[in-house]
């Protein structure tokens, strides 16, 4: 099975190619930071017209990566949403003017469907149910994941997302965009106990995960301290938080032998090793994506692809691009969640 997976729901447009046998036999990235660096954020305008200009060369140069035809793919695969919607348009009417000129079906996926299952492209021992928690720039959440398309939300953000902490964070000590690298890089300067932060939620009897204090407890405290030991303190306290939670989460499921960690938040070293040690002492295995299936990318969405052909999910030409579509519809919204799902 050969599948050709398009990406561009918010600042990487990508294109990739991957096999049922787990085999990426191209991924083509062009990343958008000089466009939004001048606004410190991503420009949803800005971004959707980047797509445009980007996406049809990149899947050129990736079908010519992996030797292939548009004829010899099984089917294409493109984020539906959810996303900046007009870049998810971009991708998605691609997708689909690709799928009927060359009369292959279309695969409509879920971003966070291709964040939750890329561990198991990077690892084929990777069965459900598995505890997974997303991080990312738009979402933190902790899901029971029991198969392709059968996800249970167990934990959300109240306010913002982790990646959303570490971009705000980074813009207010000035340290750049994307602002989650920028702060690992800097915290490796600093002294983590240096500034006393909030934990926000930490010890909670509701499982759910709040950034939006800590970030405000991060401006308070500017004056004081060097931007190192900020950052170094504010992704300690994060990483607190994530830790606090997940651990709430892995005692409430059982059922699942791996915890799994997944999306851009997943790249960072701090983040991943602190997984790994309460994994360890909860009797879990561990498994994280290598850091470029972390951050966005289009192989993670061939490879959702590649699950949901071969369970037979394929959509109609005339799906819509969704701005919001949450993993988990059943989920009831969470107090002061705001528009995050
Ligand atoms: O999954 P992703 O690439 O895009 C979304 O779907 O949102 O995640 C992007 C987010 C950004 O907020 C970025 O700052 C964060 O992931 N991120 C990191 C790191 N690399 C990316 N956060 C902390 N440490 C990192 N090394
Ligand atoms: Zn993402």
């Amino acid at each position: 099975m050969l599948i050709l997976g398009l990406e561009s729901s918010c600042d990487e447009t990508a294109a990739a190619l991957v096999t049922g046998d787990r085999r990426v036999l191209a991924h083509r990235l062009a990343g958008q930071e000089a466009a939004h660096a001048p606004y410190g954020g991503v420009v949803p305008e800005i971004a959707a017209r980047a797509h445009v200009e980007a996406l049809e060369p990149l899947i050129a140069a990736a079908l010519a990566d992996a030797g292939v035809t548009l004829h010899q793919v099984d089917a294409i695969a493109a984020t539906a949403g959810p996303g900046l919607i007009g870049g998810v348009m971009v991708g998605l009417v691609t997708g689909k003017a690709l799928a009927h000129a060359v009369g292959k079906p279309l695969v409509a996926v879920n971003h966070l469907e291709g964040h939750a299952l890329s561990p198991r492209l990077s690892d084929p021992d990777l069965e459900f149910p598995y505890l997974l928690l997303l991080v990312s720039g738009g979402h933190c959440q902790l899901l029971l994941v029991e198969g392709v398309g059968r996800y249970r939300r167990l934990a959300t953000t109240i306010d913002d997302a982790a990646g959303e902490a570490f971009d705000k964070t980074a813009k207010l000590l000035g340290l750049g965009f994307p602002g989650g690298p920028a702060v690992e890089r800097a915290a490796l300067l600093g002294n983590p106990k240096a500034v006393p932060l909030p934990r926000p939620l930490k010890g909670s009897a509701e499982p759910h995960f709040s950034f939006a204090g800590l970030k405000s407890a991060v401006a308070r405290a500017k004056d004081d301290h060097s931007p190192e030991d900020l950052a170094a303190s504010f992704q300690a306290a994060v990483v607190d938080c994530l830790l606090d939670r997940t651990a709430r989460a892995l005692d409430a499921v059982p059922e699942a032998a791996t915890l799994v960690v997944a999306g851009g938040v997943a790249a960072n070293t701090a983040v991943r090793s602190a997984l790994e040690g309460l994994a360890t002492a909860h009797g879990r295995r561990f498994v994280a994506p290598p850091l470029w299936l972390c951050t966005d990318n289009a192989a993670m969405i061939a490879w959702a692809g590649v699950e949901r052909f071969a369970a037979g999910l394929t959509d109609p030409l005339d799906i819509p691009a969704r701005p919001r579509w949450p993993l988990d519809p059943s989920a009831e919204a969470v107090r002061g969640a705001g528009v995050k799902a």
